[in-house]
This record gives C-alpha cells, sequence and structure tokens, in this order.
C-alpha cells in the first residue's frame, strides 16, 4: 500500500482537531508510519462553517455512506458522539471490513461488548485511546505498558470540565453555571453536559478502564455515581478552611474477586498532588502488583489533545495494515472467553 486513506465522520471539537494534527503533523506522521496518512472524506451535518484548516474540494460530505462506502478509505473515525447512529456506522464500517477508531466512551461504556466482538469476529482493529483520559495514553498504559501486573486500583480525575468547574469554583469563587457555560465554550464538555457534572462521563470511562483492568464486561449502571452539581460555594468554602479540596474522583479497587468501583466528590488534602491537578487537567494513579504506583497527568478533553489520541489509534492501525496484519489486539475485556466471575461491589 502506498498511502492510508482516512474518512472523519462528525467535524466538531475533536474532529477538527484530529484534522490539524493529521495536516500540520503529516510529514512526521508520513515517516512514522511509512507511508501518507491522507484525509480522503469528511462527514458532517454542516459543511460551510468554517474549521480554520484549508480542507481539499471534494472531501467535505453530508452524506455519511459516502465515507463508508469509499474504497479509499480503510480507516473509520466516529466522532459524532452518541448512541443509534454512531453504533450503526460502527458496525456497518466493521461489515465493509474497515477498521475504526473512536472517542466515545458513552458508546463504547453501554454497547461496548457487541462492538468489540463484532470487530473481533472481522478481524478489525478498533482504537479507542481518546475515550478516557482525552490526550493522555491511558488506554495504551493499561493494556500494553502494565500488561504484565495485576491491576489493584485504579484512582483519579477523569472529568476535564467537572475539574474545571471545581477548579475554578475553589480558587475565584466563580458560579457553577458561569464556569460550566465555559467549559463549553473551550469544548470539553460532552453535547449533554449533565454527563459531566453528574458523573456520568467518569462513570462511562471507568467502565472502561475497569473492564480493560479486570477482563470482564461491567454494566455502567451498576457503579455507583454522583457528580458536583449538589455541591455549593459553602461546601467549597467550608472544605477550603479544613484545608481539604473537593474533587470529583473515580475510583476502583479489587479485592479477592470483588470489584469496588465508584465515582464521587472527595475532600482530598490540600497538600496533596491530587488538589493541585487543576483546570480541564486529568490525573490518572494506576497501581499494579509488579510496577506498584504509576501516575499518568495531562490535558483530559479538548480539540488538539483529543486529536493527538484519535491520530495515534489511526496511526497504530496504519503500521499494521502495512505488515497486513490486525495487530492490535482487540480488548480482553469484551471476549467473552475472558469472563472472569468478578463482580461490582457497591460503595459500603
Ligand atoms: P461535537 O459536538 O463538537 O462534534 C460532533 C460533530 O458531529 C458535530 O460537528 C456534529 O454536527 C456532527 N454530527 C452530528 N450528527 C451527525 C450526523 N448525523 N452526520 C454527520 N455529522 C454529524 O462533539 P465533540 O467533538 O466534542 O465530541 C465527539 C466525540 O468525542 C463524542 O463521542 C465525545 O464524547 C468524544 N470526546 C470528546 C472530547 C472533547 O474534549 N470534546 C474528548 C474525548 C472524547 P452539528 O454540530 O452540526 O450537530
Ligand atoms: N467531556 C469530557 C470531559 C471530554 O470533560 O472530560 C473528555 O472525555
Amino acid at each position: 500500500k502506498s498511502e492510508i486513506g482516512v474518512g472523519l465522520i462528525g467535524f466538531g471539537t475533536v474532529g477538527t482537531g484530529v484534522a490539524r494534527v493529521l495536516i500540520e503533523n503529516a510529514e512526521l506522521i508520513r515517516r512514522r508510519v511509512g507511508v501518507p496518512v491522507t484525509l480522503v472524506r469528511i462527514a458532517d451535518l454542516d459543511i460551510t462553517r468554517d474549521r480554520g484548516i484549508a480542507i481539499s474540494p471534494g472531501v467535505l460530505t453530508t452524506d455519511i455512506q459516502q465515507v463508508l462506502t469509499d474504497p479509499r478509505v480503510d480507516i473509520v473515525i466516529e466522532l459524532m458522539g452518541g448512541y443509534d447512529l454512531a453504533k450503526r456506522v460502527i458496525l456497518d464500517a466493521i461489515q465493509r471490513g474497515k477498521h475504526v477508531v473512536t472517542a466515545n466512551k458513552a458508546l463504547l461504556a453501554v454497547h461496548g461488548e457487541e462492538i468489540f466482538a463484532a470487530a473481533s469476529r472481522q478481524g478489525i482493529d478498533l482504537g479507542f485511546e481518546a475515550s478516557v483520559g482525552g490526550g493522555i495514553p491511558v488506554i495504551r498504559a493499561l493494556m500494553e505498558g502494565l500488561a504484565a501486573n495485576n491491576i489493584q486500583s485504579i484512582y483519579g480525575i477523569i472529568n476535564g470540565t467537572s475539574n474545571y468547574i471545581l477548579s475554578r469554583m475553589t480558587s475565584e469563587g466563580q458560579r457553577f453555571d458561569v464556569v460550566l457555560e465555559e467549559a463549553k465554550r473551550a469544548g470539553y464538555a460532552e453535547a449533554d453536559p449533565t454527563f459531566d457534572v453528574a458523573g456520568i462521563d467518569s462513570a462511562h470511562k471507568l467502565t472502561i478502564m475497569v473492564s480493560l483492568a479486570y477482563g470482564t464486561p461491567v454494566n455502567f449502571k451498576e457503579i455507583y455515581t454522583e457528580g458536583i452539581t449538589g455541591l455549593t460555594p459553602l461546601d467549597i468554602a467550608y472544605a477550603k478552611e479544613f484545608g481539604f479540596t473537593i474533587k470529583l474522583l473515580a475510583i476502583a479497587k479489587y479485592s479477592e474477586g470483588e470489584i469496588e468501583a465508584r465515582v464521587h466528590p472527595t475532600m482530598v488534602p490540600s497538600a496533596s498532588q491530587i488538589a493541585k491537578v487543576d483546570g480541564v487537567y486529568n490525573a490518572i494513579q494506576l497501581v499494579g502488583d509488579a510496577v506498584e504506583d504509576v501516575v499518568l497527568y495531562g490535558r483530559g478533553a479538548g480539540s488538539m489533545p483529543t486529536g493527538s489520541a484519535v491520530v495515534s489509534d489511526v496511526m497504530a492501525i496504519a503500521r499494521n495494515l502495512l505488515k497486513d496484519a490486525a495487530g492490535r489486539v482487540p480488548p480482553a475485556s469484551y471476549q467473552p472467553d475472558q469472563r472472569r466471575p468478578l463482580r461490582i461491589r457497591p460503595m459500603e
């Protein structure tokens, strides 16, 4: 193959970041992959809006089918978000033998088992690095870098929007609704920001991480989930007075065949490292039995950081395609033969 063709569906915040990374870093990507990786089709509902990137004529379309049926497209990137259409598009791409990259954690947390089973049956690579931690390579850390470990715990801040809101409320006494609007304008929030502030987005991401870490499907509804909507400026001020900072944490702990998994606001000592994770940043501590603790830190949301994660998946799949090998191992969690008798324990 002398070129890898990419089709992008959803040219919003993350889609724009992906296009910019692919275009601005094209030469570096070509060198690292071995051949050019070219954006051949982009579908979006609105193809007239100026995204500040020069796209060649004929690339943009409002018809998703034109991306899925284009013979030049080797890899389909799904960045529309949502459940029904996104799922149909991904399954259709898989049926057509196209490899897939998505950042859609909501979809994977709810329908991941079915999607990964379809990909596995068809020998399709499915990249989802951007689904957790924005630009932080946490999926690769779990699946590759820490693959030799029994993961004992996962702990951290995995929603940029709510951390941004809490940070601004804590440092400047800003109002919740004012800062939420800022997070929306910055492109950090979900289409439905309730997912961010009610802890649902963190629960989606924790579902994916727990599935990978423990090799078992997880029903995200079983994760105890509490968001930041009930917090008042007074709660934050009181915590501060006693030397604590409030953070929305996602926590999973493994012990004797049971996983305890939960998302909720937590008072952490203001002098601790986690209390100093500000704004859109995420921090994730992974503890493995061999490695002990590893902490990953970086931008947890936003156009370019998330674009970086998506393009890293595209490059990994492109390398596999050139080797003519589906080399990216599908996550163990979604393979039925890997089911383990684990059970999510409710919070005590
Ligand atoms: P946006 O809303 O900014 O982008 C989605 C784009 O898809 C919009 O341009 C939208 O068009 C378009 N779209 C919607 N429906 C269709 C359709 N039927 N056909 C074609 N295009 C369509 O969302 P984000 O870029 O923020 O998020 C995309 C995905 O990435 C989501 O799954 C999200 O959870 C995930 N994600 C987002 C991160 C972030 O920082 N924003 C970080 C990590 C993951 P229109 O605007 O006209 O409706
Ligand atoms: N809305 C998400 C967040 C985007 O704020 O963390 C990144 O997954």
